[in-house]
């Protein structure tokens, strides 16, 4: 389901307990790709969620970091709950987290016209 790597960073070493832990929602693509690419460089454990399963392992695999991938889709508070159960059981502690996922899609034209389904969507993608 996920993978891990170790990164190269500036600081302390692995194994110390002071190197601490992020979550990054939505990790897989976009700025969330960037942002979990640039705190694993900065020595930031980062474990980062996303539905897209396929991708986030690609990730996690091909980055050669210390990184732990869990898929999940936050809309569902099942799997919300299973993400942070998830990230803690691999970080031993949660420093922060970063929110990133989200719906943005320009060709879905301006809020106004999507549709209430639509909507309800990007809400509870970001609840
Ligand atoms: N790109 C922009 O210009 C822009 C502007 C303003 C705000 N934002 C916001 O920044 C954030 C990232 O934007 P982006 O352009 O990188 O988007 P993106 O679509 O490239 O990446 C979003 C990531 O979130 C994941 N995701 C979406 N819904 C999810 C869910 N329910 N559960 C788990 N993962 C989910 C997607 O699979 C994807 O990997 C979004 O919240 C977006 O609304 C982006």
């Amino acid at each position: 389901m996920y993978r891990r790597r170790r990164v190269r960073h500036e600081g302390t070493s692995d194994s110390s307990p002071s190197r601490r832990v992020v979550l990054v929602t939505g990790g897989a693509k976009g700025i969330g790709r960037g942002v979990v690419l640039h705190l694993a460089g900065k020595g930031w454990r980062v474990v980062f969620c996303d539905v897209d399963r396929s991708v986030g392992e690609g990730l996690a695999e091909s980055a050669g970091a210390d990184l732990h991938f869990v898929q999940g889709d936050l809309s569902s508070e099942s799997d919300v709950e299973r993400v942070v159960d998830d990230a803690l059981r691999w970080g031993g502690r949660l420093d922060a987290v970063v929110n990133n996922a989200g719906l943005a899609d320009p060709e879905t034209g301006p809020v106004e016209r999507l549709s209430l389904q639509e909507w309800q969507r990007r809400l509870d993608a970001v609840r």
